[in-house]
């Protein structure tokens, strides 16, 4: 709903669809301890850990349909003020595709209960994310039109956005 939001062309939303499955396939080069370790990670584990974005795109490179996803899949970890990884990419050196996928990837996170931590309602994401633009973190521009877009979709209209997943899901694999 982001990419179509901003108009963008069909094989951005197709891609867009396909690295909402495929953005974080690196992590099955992660070694379980470190993926499922409850409690903090080391430093040393956060530097393998910090590797799934680039073992991602490397899984994936070899199929050529796939490689208008490859900016995503690496991409998904920068950060808007320079911060993230694998490349500490800034502002719109991220590809814009990453950055969008990024900003669903994160309310997703907030909003689903995870074995260490609860769901947040939308509003309570909401200002999480924004204190994220404050910090620099995030596209000060994607958030707020995300947000006004979860705001004016609110969950009773899951059925459209299951048919519009449906038809995405029936274009893809034409
Ligand atoms: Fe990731």
């Amino acid at each position: 709903m982001l990419g179509e939001a901003l108009g963008l062309p069909s094989q951005d939303l197709t891609s867009l669809y396909r690295g909402g499955f495929l953005h974080d396939i690196g992590k099955i080069g992660i070694p379980d301890a470190i993926l499922f370790k409850r409690g903090m990670l080391t430093a040393e584990e956060w530097e393998v850990m910090r590797s799934h974005p680039a073992l991602g795109e490397e899984i994936c490179r070899p199929m050529r349909s796939l490689w208008p996803v490859l900016p995503i899949i690496r991409g998904h970890h920068e950060r808007w003020d320079g911060s993230g990884y694998p490349d500490g990419l800034a502002g719109e050196e991220i590809p814009l595709l990453a950055r969008i996928l990024q900003v669903a990837d994160i309310y997703d996170a907030l909003t689903t209960e995870r074995p260490y931590k609860l769901a947040l309602a939308p509003d309570a994401a909401f200002a999480v994310m924004e204190e994220e633009v404050r910090r620099g973190w995030r596209d000060p521009e994607l958030v707020p039109l995300f947000a006004s877009i979860i705001q004016t979709h609110p969950s009773a209209d899951l059925t459209s956005l299951e048919a519009s997943l449906e038809n995405m899901r029936v274009a893809v694999s034409r």
